[in-house]
């Protein structure tokens, strides 16, 4: 088995069998991708989980960062030994009311550049600026406790989107990227440099 102990024991308590099989399959995923990089063997890799749950290894000088997201059948893993990443998946098909959240989530700016788009496309539009901001939330460790409008970000049509400002640090030591996960998803990954 390449899961750890603690990894097996959350495996067993989810619901439902899908949901067990994509988390053993996303830790699974990680640790092989893992082992690679650090030379190790996959099931000899200790992960443990930063304050707000992030996932890290427990060897904290070890030169790799990592961070993982899934949305139905599909995961998605960043890895790195130069910067912290944070990564985010959607699905096109799961379908939020954008306009209310956009209220609550994004900033005056980002709205004013949002009302602009039309309703035809509103949704990806929405869902670009979403998983940027919950990317850059990941990478920083806090997830959905950072308050999401003050990460705030500019996503235009053509490329790749960027970072304006965020509550703590200097939004110039980010990068983001949109990634093309195919046409029913809609994925961002965010680069912090490491020093
Ligand atoms: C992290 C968080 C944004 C995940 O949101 P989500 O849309 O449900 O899930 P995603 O698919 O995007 O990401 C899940 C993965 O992110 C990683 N992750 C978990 N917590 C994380 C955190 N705080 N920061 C970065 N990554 C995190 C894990 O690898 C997780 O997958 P796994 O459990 O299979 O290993 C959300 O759970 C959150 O905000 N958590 C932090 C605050 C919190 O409530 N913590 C409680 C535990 S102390």
């Amino acid at each position: 088995m390449l899961l750890s102990c603690d990894e097996q024991l959350r495996a067993d308590r989810f619901q439902f069998a899908r949901d067990r099989n994509r988390y053993i399959a996303g830790r699974a995923m990680l640790r092989v991708v893992l082992a690679r990089q650090l030379g190790e063997s996959p099931e000899h890799i200790s992960i443990e989980s930063g304050p707000h749950g992030k996932p890290v290894l427990a060897d904290r000088t070890a030169p790799v960062h990592f961070n993982l997201a899934h949305t139905g059948d599909l995961a998605i893993l960043a890895i790195s030994s130069t910067q912290v990443p944070g990564v985010d998946i959607e699905s096109l098909e799961r379908t939020v009311d954008h306009d209310a959240l956009a209220q609550r989530f994004f900033s005056a700016r980002e709205n004013a550049e949002f009302e602009r788009i039309s309703p035809a496309t509103r949704n990806q539009a929405f869902l670009a600026r979403w998983t940027c901001k919950e990317a850059v939330a990941k990478a920083a460790g806090k997830g959905l406790r950072m308050p999401l409008n003050q990460i705030e970000v500019s996503v235009a049509p053509h490329g790749q989107p960027r970072l304006l400002s965020l509550p703590d640090g200097d939004a110039r030591q980010w990068t983001l990227h949109s990634i093309d996960a195919g046409s029913n998803y809609v994925a961002a990954l965010a680069l912090l440099r490491s020093s």
